[in-house]
């Protein structure tokens, strides 16, 4: 019996109990193997997290028994197709508590749903002049299509600042919001720094000027229970392959009323109900906005993570990978040379740091020869970079199957680095 299944029968989130990640570890086929004759120690999971068996059997299952296309066909196959696509809609709604369906429309992933919300709702709306708020430490999956969108529409886009420990600077916030801003679109938690932004209070100052607001949850819908309405912000984007779904599907969730006033920004089958040559009428939503046909496995194979990920239980999960942060930290810490970067009070189970004057990349080689996966680099994240004065830093994120003996592990790898590069 794998963990989701015995922690569904013994009542699921209802649960207090820590984690028994022992066997958590037996549904994660992956775990189980060596790179470069050590075992795994799979520490990169902000860039992706791996997949329970459930997850790989739920998409070879599908296409094993019932694959064909959505939405179009009387014959049995299709519907089955259908009835299990739009299942996986209502299992995501009910993850982030949408009203409705109707607010879950499936993308590619963060990146994607980031897009749609630039082009579909901000470039029709944005006059010359009009500004967007961001934050110093987003994504480039969260800068780089409002600077393109910006670019389309002569409106301006409006930084705030953040602090040396990794948190941004509400004050700051405040000074920039005017008549003229006209989105605040935030990471709820920061991939390169690993802090958690405490969005209510972004939010609602943001509403109390009626500013529209998206919040770029890559990085938070893994590790935390996420709820939509009571966050009450209008866009909210996310990504299947950090939370033990398939690659190449996400979700963005947006609010039904701002949908409907959005136009579709793809054209093709699907997000039509009827097509001419002189007129084209678009579908209702969510499929407006799912032009062609959608990554059916994928839906499916999200909605089977969130079932996982739900029987165990985000705060459970949340707690685990916390006990996990604060070790890391401290051992981390307890290495000469070491910095760590991004030392906010409220951080999910992120280590970003410098080693010295090791380049971040020379120690990730050295540690993957000992079987330890960190990223190095800038995170897609160089303004954090920038900030901080480093090129790039070395990254170890948690999941809730890593345990303390992988965070023992990662230190000694960095001895051996240390002791290697001086
Ligand atoms: C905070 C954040 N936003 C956006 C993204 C982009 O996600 P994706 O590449 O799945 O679209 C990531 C991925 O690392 C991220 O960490």
């Amino acid at each position: 019996m794998s963990v989701a299944q015995a922690s569904a029968l013994g009542g699921g989130t209802a649960t207090r109990a820590p984690l028994d990640v022992a066997a958590i570890r037996r549904d994660f086929p992956v775990l189980t193997r060596t790179v470069n004759g050590k075992p795994l120690c799979y520490l990169d999971n902000a860039a992706s997290s791996q997949r329970p068996r459930a997850v790989i059997d739920a998409i070879s299952g599908y296409y094993e028994t019932s694959h064909a296309n959505v939405h179009r066909g009387v014959h049995r196959l299709s519907q089955e197709a259908t009835d299990l696509f739009e299942g996986a809609r209502e299992t995501l709604r009910r993850f982030v508590n949408a009203r409705s369906t109707r607010e879950i429309i499936f993308v590619r992933g963060t990146t994607e749903a980031i897009n749609l919300v630039a082009q579909s709702f901000a470039r029709p709306r944005l006059q010359p002049g009009d500004e967007i708020v961001i934050s110093w430490l987003e994504h480039h999956a969260n800068i780089v299509p409002w600077q393109m969108v910006c670019e389309q529409t002569g409106a301006r886009l409006r930084v705030i600042p953040i602090t040396r420990s990794g948190e941004v600077d509400f004050e700051a916030f405040l000074g920039l919001l005017n008549d003229r801003t006209h989105l605040l679109a935030i990471a709820h938690v920061s991939n390169a720094l690993g802090t958690v932004v405490p969005v209510d209070g972004f939010i609602a100052e943001a509403k109390r000027r009626g500013i529209p607001v998206l919040l770029d949850g890559a990085q938070a819908v893994p590790h935390m229970p996420v709820d939509v309405q009571a966050l009450d912000c209008d866009f909210y984007a996310f990504s299947g392959h950090k939370m033990c779904g398939p690659t190449g599907i996400g979700v963005l969730y947006g609010r039904e009323a701002l949908l409907q006033a959005m136009p579709p920004w793809q054209g093709g089958g699907d997000m039509i109900l009827a097509v001419s040559f002189e007129r084209t009428v678009y579908n209702e939503l969510p499929y407006k906005f799912e032009a062609g046909t959608p990554h059916i496995a994928g839906a499916i194979g999200l909605a089977r993570a969130v079932d996982y990920l739900e029987d165990i239980g985000l705060e459970r999960i949340a707690a685990a990978e916390h006990d996990l942060l604060e070790y890391a930290t401290e051992r981390l810490t307890g290495i000469p040379g070491l910095t760590i970067v991004g030392t906010a009070p409220e951080k999910a189970a992120v280590v970003s740091f410098t080693l010295g004057r090791v380049h971040p990349h020379d120690l990730g080689t050295i540690l993957d020869a000992e079987g330890v996966a960190i990223r190095t680099g800038h995170h897609c994240a160089m303004p954090v970079m920038e900030f901080f004065g480093v090129p790039a830093t070395a990254r170890a994120s948690f999941a809730f199957y890593n345990t303390r003996a992988e965070v023992d592990r990662l230190v000694d790898a960095l001895q051996v680095a240390r002791e290697m590069l001086g």
